[in-house]
């Protein structure tokens, strides 16, 4: 029996600069939905009629849905929780990770930017323990491009509705918005809880 609590983030109205109480609290709500549909969804597989083929079943439809409500209330639980809006350096471990990946943090920061500008879905920044190295994913919806065996260090949701009400189309100036108040200390736990 599924009962996923919505947890509520409005301590961080106020506390986003460069994201309004507005822009947030119409996040929060959609946020909420995912939730509900991933509850919903999960007691209707209880009793969904399995009988039928590949194409088309109640069950196999549900299961399709499942992972787009639970990666939509699992994102953006990542997402508000690494956007505090408190002021925050990098751990020396974690910076040392990213400068061994990607050469410089200026690199990360630009192939973060990039991967932003080229997904209307979610920027991962995952620690890939096969390589062991920190890497960048771009996701389409909440699951499609979601990469295999990567632990998930950083969410950047790029969606129109993460910033529409305050930027408009302004997608860039968005992300370095997010850049501007990501929590690096919530990051960097994180990264030092996978070791
Ligand atoms: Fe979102």
């Amino acid at each position: 029996m599924v009962d996923h609590k919505v947890k509520d983030y409005s301590h961080l109205k106020g506390k986003i600069k460069g994201l309004s109480e507005k822009q947030l609290e119409a996040h929060f709500g959609l946020y909420k939905g995912y939730v509900n549909k991933y509850i919903e969804i999960t007691k209707a597989l209880e009793t969904a009629e399995k009988a039928g083929n590949y194409s088309y079943t109640p069950y196999s439809a549900l299961m399709r849905a499942k992972v787009v409500a639970w990666n939509g209330t699992f994102l953006h639980e990542l997402y508000f929780e690494n956007l505090t809006g408190s002021k925050t350096e990098p751990s020396s471990d974690f910076k040392s990770a990213v400068e061994s990946s990607f050469g410089s943090w200026d690199k990360f920061v630009q192939d973060i930017k990039a991967a932003a500008a080229s997904t209307p879905g979610w920027v991962l920044i995952t620690w890939n323990p096969v390589e062991k190295r920190i890497d960048t994913y771009i996701v389409f919806e909440h699951h499609i491009g979601l990469p295999a065996g990567q632990e998930i260090l950083l969410a950047l949701d790029c969606w129109e509705h993460a910033f529409m009400i305050d930027y408009g189309t302004d997608k860039a100036t968005y992300v370095n918005t997010f850049l501007d108040n990501v929590d690096w200390n919530i990051v960097g736990e994180r990264f030092s809880s996978l070791k």
